[in-house]
């Protein structure tokens, strides 16, 4: 049963148009023609989840539980070591119910034996899972996953989401590595974002709209679009990263509708500490193989630094410096939420 539904969640999402507008279309940074460097003096390099990363990308949690999502594993697990980028499991909630499926998400360590690795299990887990899922992928960080939206659009889902806060304080205070907190592409809000920082959380990965829509995915795998209604709810990630620029103490990361090192370079100036991508990856991987995944994050990280050397960003961090314009619905977020 999660098996087939891990399957057809991949289907789904490989199928989905994700190279449309989003609101990533309304940051532009304004270009000054003498702020360039030296493209040898820009470093890729960022701290975050109290970890030195050489690259502000990494490959976001999607997959396991299946021999297919196992084999997808495999593979991104390998692009992720050729690469040299941190990647995350898909929820393991399926290893938790049947132990034979450990291997589909084991693989992501014994492929890339010496990455930075993240477990992920959803806010429901408790400890021992948590500790479970940390062990079995010997991970450097623990994602745990809000998906109301789409336990809710889902018939099979989840309808109790009271005791998450909870959940989440006490795993985060007993477990050996960093937590990371993130949406699936609904966002968090500056409220939930400061409440995850109070809970002594890592990092918020704000998770927008504008990428993988999971309540159109779970319409999609019925014949009745029930909940079409429930689409376009969220903000999206350009509006999350400017709502929450003002919470300090934590890191955030940005995902959600990425489609290019253009986007990442604006999710960085909008206040990311690095970026996160799924769909994108996951349909280049699916549709073609391996090597085009492993030749698209190699381009993406050489563009990427060929934009810090126009903008004359000697770190992803210089990026917060650079000036943006916001129009849109950025723009109209912003001034409706007071935000400067
Ligand atoms: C996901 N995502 C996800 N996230 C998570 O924390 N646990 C999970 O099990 C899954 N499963 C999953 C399956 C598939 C097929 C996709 C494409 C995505 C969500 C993912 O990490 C990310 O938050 C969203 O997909 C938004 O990013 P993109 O796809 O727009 O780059």
């Amino acid at each position: 049963m999660i098996a087939d539904r891990k399957d057809d969640h991949v289907r789904h999402a490989v199928n989905q148009h994700r190279h449309g507008a989003n609101d990533f279309d309304s940051v532009t940074f304004i270009h000054h023609a003498l702020a360039g460097l030296d493209r040898q003096d820009v470093s890729l390099g960022v701290d975050f989840a109290g970890k030195h990363w050489e690259t502000p990308l990494f490959i976001n949690g999607m997959t396991g539980g299946s021999r297919q999502t196992g084999e997808i594993n495999r593979q991104l697990a390998i692009a992720a070591r050729e690469t040299g980028i941190p990647l995350a499991s898909g929820s393991m909630s399926a290893f938790f119910r049947d132990i034979s499926v450990a291997d589909t998400y084991r693989v992501l360590r014994q492929e890339n034996p010496h990455g930075f690795v993240m477990a992920n299990v959803n806010a429901t887990a408790t400890l021992d899972q948590a500790r479970r899922a940390i062990d079995l992928l010997e991970a450097d960080a623990l994602q745990i996953h809000l998906n109301a939206v789409q336990e809710i659009v889902m018939p099979e889902g989840d309808r109790s989401f009271g005791s998450w806060p909870r959940q989440i304080e006490h795993i985060t205070a007993n477990v050996p590595v960093p937590v990371i907190v993130k949406e699936v592409g609904f966002g968090l809000s500056r409220q939930t974002v400061t409440w995850l920082r109070e809970a002594g959380v890592a990092v918020a990965d704000v998770g927008g709209r504008g990428g993988t829509n999971f309540a159109r995915i779970e319409n999609d795998r019925r014949s009745a679009a029930d909940f079409a209604f429930i689409e376009g709810w969220g903000q999206s990630t350009p509006n999350c990263l400017l709502d929450c620029a003002g919470v300090v103490g934590l890191d955030l990361a940005a995902s959600g509708g990425l489609r290019s090192p253009l986007d990442v370079a604006r999710a960085l100036a909008l206040g990311a500490n690095a970026t996160g991508v799924a769909g994108v990856f996951l349909e280049t991987l699916v549709r073609q193989d391996t090597a085009a995944l492993v030749g698209m994050i190699r381009t993406w990280l050489d563009q990427l630094r060929d934009i810090l050397t126009v903008l004359g960003a000697r770190t992803p961090a210089d990026l917060a410096g650079c000036d943006l314009l916001l129009t849109g619905e950025v723009a109209t977020f912003c001034q409706l939420r007071g935000i400067d």
